[in-house]
């Protein structure tokens, strides 16, 4: 494997191993912190394309000002580790000087891909205003710098698999989008870089988030459709933790559904206090 921070020297290390390989480029985009759901990206990512490539970059321009960008996780030494053994060609590492020009540093702007209004101004994005513009710009920014043909990302991060998935469509990129199932921990604590965040009483308090999600489809199993009874009865499991919202889309949409008679999503994010700060997660379950 690989370790490349510079853009030109990635770009030549593809184009020399293509020439001799031949065959499909696969990309797994990461911020790094790789755990369980990362390694199933890549193994998926792995077993579907002659070359592997993982990114590692904790892109700045998704983060919002008082949000985690300084604090979060940066294990590039057990995150190569990692990548070694599940057999990566290409680990890229690049540091925010490799990835934006120096015009973005004097002056806080870059060029932008903004999606549209209607699909970033809810759910995480209500919150995290301009987070999906990071995204979607780093991510096509990636997709350009490794011309891959498919891309892997997890279904836990349900809002940005749609986004991406209408970024490609809407802007013709070649590229197949492989959305892979949500790994949990053995408690059904959903995996994220974010639980290491947690200590012992902030992880069983979060533990109730997907508590909510699997009697919700419980209940929808049972016949239950109406999405304000679902959505109390998450809300009444989640009692104990501050909830910035609970609610049911259309998997197709992403649109907002009051009775379900379709395939659709419950997406929840909350918020557990961590000795007196606050750790946002997000989980979600098919229905
Ligand atoms: O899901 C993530 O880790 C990030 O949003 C991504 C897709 C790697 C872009 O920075």
């Amino acid at each position: 494997m690989k370790i490349i921070s510079n853009v030109e020297e990635l770009r030549r290390e593809i184009k020399a191993l293509k020439a001799e390989k031949q065959g499909y480029i696969g990309l797994v985009p990461t911020m790094g912190a790789l755990h369980k759901g990362h390694l199933s990206l890549i193994e998926t990512c792995r077993a579907e394309n002659e070359i592997v490539i993982v990114s590692v970059f904790v892109n700045p321009t998704q983060f919002g000002p008082n949000e985690d960008y300084d604090k979060y996780p940066r294990t590039i030494e057990a995150d190569s580790k990692l990548c070694e053994k599940a057999g990566v060609d290409f680990l890229f590492a690049p540091s925010p000087k490799d990835i934006y020009s120096e015009y973005y540093f004097k002056n806080k702007e870059t060029t932008l891909i903004c999606p549209p209004y209607e699909v970033v101004n809810k759910l995480c994005g209500k919150s995290r205003p301009g987070h999906f513009d990071g995204v979607c710009t780093i991510v096509a920014k990636l997709f350009n710098i490794t011309k891959c043909d498919r891309a892997y990302f997890g279904k836990k991060d349900a809002q940005q698999l749609f986004i991406i998935k209408n970024m490609v469509r809407d802007l013709n990129f070649d590229i197949d989008i492989i959305g892979c199932p949500i790994i949990r921990e053995e408690d059904n604590l959903a995996m994220s870089s974010r639980n290491t965040y947690l200590n012992d009483e902030a992880r069983s308090a979060a533990l109730n988030i997907s508590k909510a999600l699997f009697k919700v489809k419980e209940l929808r199993e049972k016949g239950i459709n109406e999405s304000a009874t679902l959505i109390d009865t998450a809300l009444t499991i989640m009692q104990n933790l501050e909830v910035e919202y609970t609610e049911i889309v259309s998997l197709e949409t992403f649109e907002n559904i009051d009775i379900i008679d379709e395939k659709a999503l419950m997406l929840i994010a909350a918020k557990v206090n961590v000795n007196g700060s606050k750790v946002r997660l997000i989980d979600n379950i098919e229905l």
